[in-house]
């Protein structure tokens, strides 16, 4: 699918394509952990993921160039299914991309694909105490935070540091829904929640 970006700053549209992560996006995906996390998976356990099928819904976003040719993974996220959760293990966008509406449409995708697997009722994922600009794109898609893990993270640059549990509840209900309708509108995207196609299991 082929979907436009409004550039906030520039206001040029932002060609951009969601597609499952396969092993070929694996060395650009790492490249953008890099950049924006501390400590990052390594490629075996990128592909270990992978090879977890439908137990694991990963997507990357790519960036068209102009002329169709050149693309570049500018972002990505996903998500295990334990039971009836979808545990979120990471969403990043690369940091030239960032504040572009990336790291919305990649949380649409997942949020659409969590819909579409069979029982699953709840999303949840771990977010730094300090990561602001992540909390509010959570809470946007209905996450709220229900506590905190003491020194979950010990490798950054403050030391030690609190993770915040988030939950997104009832993700098959109507409320939430209309949450994302809404949030497709104002990214500028056609809705297309209600749909209820099974879901693509990783290559
Ligand atoms: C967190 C991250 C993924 C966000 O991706 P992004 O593409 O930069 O984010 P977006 O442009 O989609 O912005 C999300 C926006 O939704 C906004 N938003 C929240 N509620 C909104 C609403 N009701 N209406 C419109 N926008 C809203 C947020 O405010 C945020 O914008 P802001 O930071 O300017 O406030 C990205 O910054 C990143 O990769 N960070 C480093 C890695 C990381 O920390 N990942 C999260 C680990 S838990």
């Amino acid at each position: 699918m082929r979907r436009s970006v409004a550039g906030r700053e520039s206001g040029v549209a932002l060609p951009l394509h969601i597609c499952p992560m396969t092993r070929a996006h694996v060395r650009d995906v790492r490249a953008i952990d890099r950049l924006v996390y501390p400590r990052r998976w390594s490629t075996a356990l990128y592909l270990a993921e992978l090879r977890r099928g439908a137990e694991r819904v990963y997507r990357v976003a790519c960036h068209a160039a102009r002329d169709g040719r050149a693309t570049r993974v500018v972002g990505y996220g996903g998500f295990m299914i334990v039971a009836d959760e979808g545990h979120i293990t990471s969403v990043a966008v690369h940091p030239e991309f960032q504040g572009r509406r990336i790291g919305a449409q990649l949380m649409l995708e997942l949020h659409r694909e969590a819909r579409r697997v069979d029982g699953l009722e709840a999303l949840t994922l771990e977010v730094r105490a300090s990561n602001a600009a992540a909390q509010r794109l959570y809470r946007w898609f209905g996450y709220a935070p229900v506590g905190t893990r003491k020194h979950y993270y010990r490798d950054g640059p403050t030391g030690r540091e609190d993770a915040l549990v988030m939950w997104c509840h009832d993700i098959n209900g109507l409320g939430h829904a209309e949450r994302l309708e809404g949030i497709a509108a104002a990214l500028d995207l056609d809705s297309g929640v209600a749909s209820g196609a099974a879901m693509q299991p990783q290559s």
